[in-house]
C-alpha cells in the first residue's frame, strides 16, 4: 500500500490533457482469458484515463469487453499486458492482500443483480462493508444510518432483501457502495434490471452522493436514460477503444 506508484513506462502513449486529475489510468491494457484451453482476447490494448469526480460510462455491444473492464478496473481481475493505475496506485505491483486491502479502502461496486446477501436486513447489508474494515460500532452505526437515511430506506431497515422491492434492493445496494466512502465507484449495468422511473431515482440518486462526496463513477451501460447523464463516455468494440467523449453536465 505504502509502496509509491512505479513510473509510467515511458514507451507507453499518453492520451490528450485533461481538466482533472485521472482517477484511473489505463496503458495498452490487455486481458486474454485461458480457461481450459480456451483462449478469448477479450480487451486488446486500450488506452485512456479516466478523470476524477465524474460520471464516466463504458458503452458498447454484448461481448465487447465492458465487464471484463469493469473488473480490471475494479481490481477483481488482473490485466494481461500493459499498465493500470487506480486511485494514483500501479495495481500490478500489489499482492494478493494489499489488493484486497486496497479494493476495500477506496473501491466499491454495484452491480446489475444487486448482489445483497439475502440472510441480512438492510440495515446490516449496508454496515457490512465497515465491519470487514473493523470500523468501531459507533462510528459504523452513525454511518450506516447516515446513509439509508440519504437514499430513503430508513424505514425498512429490518427488511431482508425478499422483502424488498426491486428499486429498494438496488438502493440498499447503493447505500452499501457509498457508506465506506469510496473514491471510486464502479457498477456494472445498474439500472438493467430496473423500470424506467425507478433507474432515473436511483440515477438522481448516484448524482447526489457524487457532489456530495466528490466520489468518481465508472458504470457500464446500455441504457440511453443512464447514457444521458454521461460526463466522459468510452466506447469500446470488440475490445478496443472505438471513441471517447467528454460533455459538461447536462
Ligand atoms: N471468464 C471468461 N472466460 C473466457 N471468456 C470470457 C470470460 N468472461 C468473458 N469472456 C469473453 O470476453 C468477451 C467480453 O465479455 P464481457 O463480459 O466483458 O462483455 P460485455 O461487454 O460485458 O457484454 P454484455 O453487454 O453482454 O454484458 C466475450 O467474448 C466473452 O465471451
Ligand atoms: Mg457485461
Amino acid at each position: 500500500m505504502d509502496r509509491p506508484a512505479r513510473e509510467v513506462p515511458q514507451e507507453m502513449p499518453e492520451p490528450s490533457p485533461l481538466a482533472c486529475k485521472p482517477v484511473v489510468r489505463l496503458r495498452k491494457v490487455g486481458k486474454v482469458y485461458d480457461d481450459e484451453g480456451l483462449r478469448v482476447t477479450a480487451i486488446k490494448s486500450v488506452t485512456f484515463d479516466v478523470p476524477e469526480r465524474k460520471f464516466a460510462m463504458i458503452v458498447g455491444p454484448s461481448g465487447s469487453g465492458k465487464t471484463t473492464l469493469l473488473n480490471l478496473i475494479g481490481c477483481i481481475d488482473t490485466p494481461t499486458s500493459g499498465y493500470l493505475e487506480v486511485c494514483g496506485q500501479d495495481v500490478a505491483g500489489l499482492n494478493d492482500n494489499a489488493i484486497t486491502d486496497f479494493r476495500s479502502r477506496h473501491i466499491a461496486f454495484i452491480f446489475q443483480n444487486f448482489n445483497l446477501s439475502p440472510v441480512l436486513t438492510a440495515y446490516e447489508n449496508v454496515e457490512y462493508p465497515l465491519l470487514l474494515l473493523r470500523v468501531p460500532a459507533a462510528e459504523r452505526r452513525e454511518q450506516t444510518t447516515a446513509v439509508l437515511e440519504a437514499v430513503g430506506l430508513w424505514a425498512q431497515r429490518n427488511h431482508r432483501p425478499n422483502q424488498l422491492s426491486g428499486g429498494q434492493k438496488q438502493r440498499v445496494a447503493v447505500a452499501r457502495a457509498l457508506v465506506k466512502k469510496p473514491t471510486l465507484v464502479l457498477a456494472d449495468e445498474p439500472t438493467a434490471n430496473l423500470d424506467t422511473r425507478t433507474g432515473a431515482e436511483i440515477i438522481a440518486l448516484m448524482r447526489k452522493v457524487q457532489e456530495e462526496h466528490a466520489a468518481s463513477f465508472v458504470f457500464s451501460t446500455h441504457d440511453p436514460q443512464l447514457i444521458s447523464h454521461a460526463e466522459e463516455t468510452f466506447a469500446i468494440r470488440d475490445g478496443e477503444l472505438v471513441d471517447h467523449r467528454s460533455e459538461g453536465k447536462n
